[in-house]
């Protein structure tokens, strides 16, 4: 997968140029920088940046990390603040990122996450946010399959999809869809304030970290 976006990254952007995704854009385009105002954020698997772009313009600071330099390299070309730093991160190992953020966004990043390894990531996660902090997973919904249908499903009932770049050479890439359900499973625990919404090309999933007795 890493392979596939490292050599995707400079034409990776197209994905936002799909007609039938505009409307659900310009919406989260509002919604998601209107949850990080004044926050500190960090982004997991930034890729080429295109939702720091909006999260930049209100958070006090963003740290968009990435698996690889080439999707990091495209984030930089965009018009950024200086609030908004860079650095190639493993998002299953997250613990040498140093300071503590009180908000974390990823965009299109679940759905590339085992789901025998929800768990993990966010638990990983969460031991670099706040008490409180705002936390907030977008992803595409099953319409991408219009796109890219589901070539098979593994044992944990992971699903995978055929990606072609444009030199013509195909990657099976792993990417869940997963359920509303599940989401809460992940956090079930660990989160308060939980919001979920479904939109056609999208759902969103908006929580707090959950405040622990005396803090
Ligand atoms: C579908 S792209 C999403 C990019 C961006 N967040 C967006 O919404 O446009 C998935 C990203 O995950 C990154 N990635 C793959 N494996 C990763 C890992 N283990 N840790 C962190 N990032 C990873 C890829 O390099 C790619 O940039």
């Amino acid at each position: 997968m890493k392979t596939y976006y490292k050599k995707r990254a400079p034409v990776y952007d197209a994905v936002y140029a799909y007609p039938e995704r505009q409307e659900d854009l310009r919406y989260l385009e509002k919604y998601i920088p209107d949850q990080f105002t004044g926050l500190k954020v960090l982004e997991i698997a930034a890729g080429t940046g295109y939702w720091t772009q909006f999260i930049a313009l209100v958070a006090e600071s963003v740290l968009a990390t990435d698996a690889t330099t080439e999707t990091l390299e495209q984030l930089k070309k965009r018009a950024l603040p200086d609030s908004v730093s860079t650095r190639q991160a493993d998002a299953y190992h997250l613990e040498d990122i140093p300071g503590i953020f009180s908000g974390a966004f990823a965009g299109l990043w679940l759905s590339h996450v085992p789901r025998q390894k929800y768990r993990e990531f966010i638990l990983g996660l969460h031991s670099k946010l706040t008490p409180g902090a705002i936390v907030v997973l977008i992803d595409n919904s099953k319409a991408q399959c219009n796109r890219l249908p589901i070539t098979h499903e593994d044992e944990f009932g992971n699903t995978y999809q055929n990606r072609a770049l444009q030199n013509g050479q195909i990657y099976s890439v792993l990417k869940n869809f997963p359920t509303q359900q599940e989401l809460h499973e992940m956090t079930v625990d660990i989160s308060s304030d939980l919001q979920f919404e479904e939109l056609d090309n999208f759902w969103l999933y908006r929580y707090s970290v959950k405040k622990q007795p005396g803090t």
